[in-house]
């Protein structure tokens, strides 16, 4: 009677020890213990050396063991069911797909692509320049003379001092990129990022994005920079939309001006977002310097041009009435959703 009590209890602690990682090894449990040449059908074969008086006593631990057996099957059947490794899947084939979810563009892409498109109707050719720059065509080129303030270690990021090497400030490195590789007529459009060591606030960032605009040929004239602003606005902000220049500096265009457009929000009737004004300021523009030109190598006295340049963050806030520049940067889908 030891013997098989022994033999009863060692069954049992072998079913409370078992597990299986998948369904083949669930069934090969089933076989093992719950099989016709199982071993518990193998302890019931003890039966008929228990003496009499035991056998009831016997057979209620056999019975027992049995249901261990059953129970532990089941609970190892629902362990990986409920993690989706069973074998036998359970799929409903007539249910409806997922839909997929489909991701938006960035609200700066959006506006970078339509400036592109606006400008592209007119003859504009999309450039590129490195966003780290050295002197010459970050400042120097530009006829940013050394002490201007633009240079400030306030605004620049250096990579390398002596000989400087900057994060862009400006995409205005394009222009003169530009104007050193390619022969007049020239008429290029170039967005990108910069960079500026600003303080990070809802109005200011230290890496935002410029879209620079260049045109240079014979006789052009400040008319003609006037005419394709206009239009430009026009596409942007609709049809009704007007545009005033006021005078400005910039150390590489001369006559420098900035550009006000009539408010998109108000029509020029006066609101929070033009400070009352009916006028919003979306750019900076000019005829190119006669340095600049000579600078890169262009005869100042048979070719002028103008170019412009403007903050796409800044234009993004007013089309979408966004009041804080860090959200551009967050990633926060809650924001970038409301673009699709
Ligand atoms: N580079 C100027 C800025 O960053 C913008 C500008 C570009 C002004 C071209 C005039 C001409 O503010």
């Amino acid at each position: 009677m030891e013997e098989i009590r022994a033999k009863v209890e060692e069954v049992k602690q072998a079913i409370a020890n078992e597990q299986v990682a998948n369904a083949a090894e669930l069934e090969q449990f089933r076989i093992k213990y719950l099989g016709s040449k199982g071993q518990v059908k193998g302890l019931f074969a003890y039966m008929k050396d228990v003496p009499g008086p035991e056998k009831r006593e016997f057979g209620q631990l056999l019975n027992s063991v049995k249901q261990d057996a059953e129970a532990k099957f089941e609970a190892l059947k629902q362990s990986f069911s409920a993690n989706g490794k069973a074998n036998k899947i359970e799929l409903d084939l007539t249910a409806p797909a997922q839909p997929i979810e489909i991701g938006a563009r960035h609200p700066l892409s959006i506006v970078r692509n339509e400036i592109i498109s606006i400008f592209e109707k007119i003859g504009f050719v999309v450039a590129d320049g490195p966003e780290v720059e050295d002197d010459w065509h970050n400042f120097t080129a530009l006829n940013i003379p050394f002490d201007h303030p633009a240079r400030d270690m306030q605004d620049t990021f250096f990579v390398q001092k002596d000989p400087d090497w900057v994060l862009r400030t400006h995409t205005s490195n394009v222009q003169i990129r530009a104007m050193e590789t390619q022969k007049p007529p020239i008429r290029i459009l170039a967005p990108g990022r910069v960079y500026r060591n600003e303080t990070i606030s809802a109005r200011a960032h230290c890496l935002f994005h410029q879209v620079e605009g260049l045109y240079i040929a014979e006789n052009v004239s400040f008319a003609e920079l006037k005419e394709t602003l206009l239009y430009f606005a026009k596409s942007l902000y609709g049809e009704n939309t007007t545009i005033r220049l006021r005078p400005s500096y910039f150390p590489f265009t001369e006559p420098s001006a900035e550009m006000d457009v009539s408010c998109m929000i108000c029509g020029g009737e006066g609101c929070k977002i033009c400070k009352y004004t009916g006028w919003v300021e979306i750019l900076g523009c000019g005829m190119v310097d006669p340095n600049v030109l000579e600078n890169c190598g262009i005869d100042a006295q048979v070719y002028s041009g103008y170019a412009f340049g403007m903050g796409i963050e800044r234009i993004t806030m007013l089309k979408y009435q966004i009041d804080d520049i860090r959200l551009f940067f967050e990633n926060d889908k809650r924001f970038l959703e409301q673009f699709k």
